[in-house]
């Protein structure tokens, strides 16, 4: 039997490691000359002699007509060669030819500067155990005037989930918790007040996957469901898995989290003394807020784009993504039927909040991301400002344009020097600084356009009904 080995990848921290660095003499690959002949005896043949004395391998000729002159006809050759070895013939080639064009060397990098300064970011979904401890607020500790402040069994328990939050890592299970009855009473006061407004509150999507969720997820009044259910079952529908977290993560790291198709979920349940109000996210957010939308596959292919937006992003550009997350994924209208729906998060888990937003006295704007990238996020008040869009998918492509646009508009501040592409198959960022790696890439979708064209014909010949 033969041996299998693998090679050992060389991992390190920082963002250099991403980067294969500027081309040395001894890297090889295909370069592209194109040269015309001068007006003489045998100059082909020259020319060609030039590529064997310097031992270029020669991958592809032709001539063709030239489309500069029209007269003229060009040799168009690919080369196997390295550096070194193609400026020498450039020289050479000049003084017997008209050298019209060289696309050198196919394995075009950016060069190690360009990614000095750019963020350090997760670049494998078990990175994300790297950052996703970094809890800002809360965490085990309240602040003074938090509902739980003053009650210290509260605050053990608390302790207790963000010691179980802390401690998972990428891969483990999620714990099972044991809810008091005062937690699962707390959560079927906010279950089944929200329930009620659901019909005429929430958007479409939502109405379409919560009795999902009854029928997955065992989502009723008188049981919190599991998070390690809830991630199968999206895990299933749109790729998305939970992962619990202890409290507020900085927005680069919870983004980050995005990109992996990865969502952070805190796993308390919010003080039983006020069910209806929480200074912070919590499980009853998480659950009635978030799942539904990110079981939907649009959608949380959407979430991954503004994570993916967000790896190696400066820090202007990673608050403006975050506050158009913000005032979309959390407190998003929209309109269906002419009527105004919620689609955002932090509206479908707040009683109060989702009343007033669509009561008609909120202040409504039309979503513009250029606009709602510098609204002010409220965290324990109402928004001062909600923006609907015409429809859910309008906000979708809006926020589409949000990402080009930071892309262009900002591109001389914060200016990220390359592209990452979601790998799904190895749950890992490939950084697009190499041409190598894009032409793999292209290979890829080639692949994938064959298998539509394939299923297009095969329907096609189907018999019509
Ligand atoms: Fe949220």
């Amino acid at each position: 039997m033969k041996q299998v080995t693998f090679r050992k990848i060389h991992e390190n921290q920082d963002n250099r490691s991403i980067s294969t660095g500027t081309p040395t003499s001894s890297q090889t690959g295909v370069a592209t000359i194109i040269f015309s002949l001068k007006n003489e005896v045998g100059g082909l043949v020259k020319a060609l002699k030039l590529f064997q004395e310097k031992h270029v391998n020669l991958i592809h000729i032709e001539s063709r007509k030239s489309k500069r002159r029209n007269s003229d006809f060009e040799i168009f050759v690919d080369c196997d060669t390295d550096h070194e070895q193609l400026k020498e013939l450039t020289q050479l080639l000049k003084t017997h030819t008209d050298v019209v064009e060289i696309s050198p060397f196919d394995n075009s990098t950016l060069p190690d500067e360009d990614m000095a300064g750019v963020p350090w970011f997760p670049k494998k979904i078990s990175d994300l155990d790297l950052c996703a401890n970094r809890v800002l607020m809360y965490g085990s500790e309240l602040d003074a005037d938090h509902p739980g402040f003053k009650d210290n069994i509260y605050r053990k328990r608390r302790k207790y989930f963000a010691d179980l939050a802390m401690s998972y890592k990428h891969g483990d299970p999620i714990e099972r918790i044991n809810f008091t009855t005062e937690e699962v009473r707390t959560w079927g006061v906010v279950y089944r007040e929200l329930n009620k407004l659901y019909p005429s509150h929430a958007c479409k999507e939502y109405l379409k996957n919560l009795p999902l969720l009854t029928e997955y997820c065992n989502y009723s009044e008188d049981n919190i469901p599991q998070l390690e259910d809830v991630s199968h079952f999206l895990r299933e529908r749109s790729g998305f898995i939970i992962r619990p977290v202890a409290g507020y993560l900085s927005p680069r790291d919870f983004l980050a989290g995005l990109a992996f198709r990865v969502f952070h979920c805190t796993q308390y349940v919010r003080h039983s003394s006020e069910p209806l109000y929480t200074p912070e996210p919590d499980t009853c957010h998480e659950l009635l807020g978030h799942v539904p939308l990110l079981a939907e596959p649009s959608f949380a292919q959407f979430s991954q784009e503004i994570g993916l937006a967000s790896l190696g992003a400066s820090d202007d550009a990673v608050q403006k993504l975050a506050t158009c997350y913000f005032f979309t994924v959390e407190f998003g209208l929209c309109k269906q039927d002419s009527k105004l729906r919620a689609y955002g998060a932090g509206l479908l888990s707040s009683i109060s909040e989702l009343k007033h937003a669509l009561s008609g006295k909120a202040h409504i704007l039309p979503f513009d991301p250029m606009v709602t990238c510098n609204q002010e996020c409220m965290i324990t008040t109402f928004q001062q400002a909600y923006f609907v869009s015409q429809s859910f998918e309008e906000a979708k492509d809006k926020m589409r344009s949000l990402l080009r646009c930071i892309c262009r508009e900002f591109a001389k501040t914060i200016r990220r020097p390359f592209t990452v592409r979601y790998n799904p198959f190895t749950q890992s960022v490939d950084v697009l600084k190499d041409t190598n790696i894009v032409s793999g890439m292209v290979k890829d979708i080639r692949h994938e356009l064959d298998i539509v064209e394939d299923a297009l014909n095969r329907l096609s010949k189907q018999p019509r009904v």
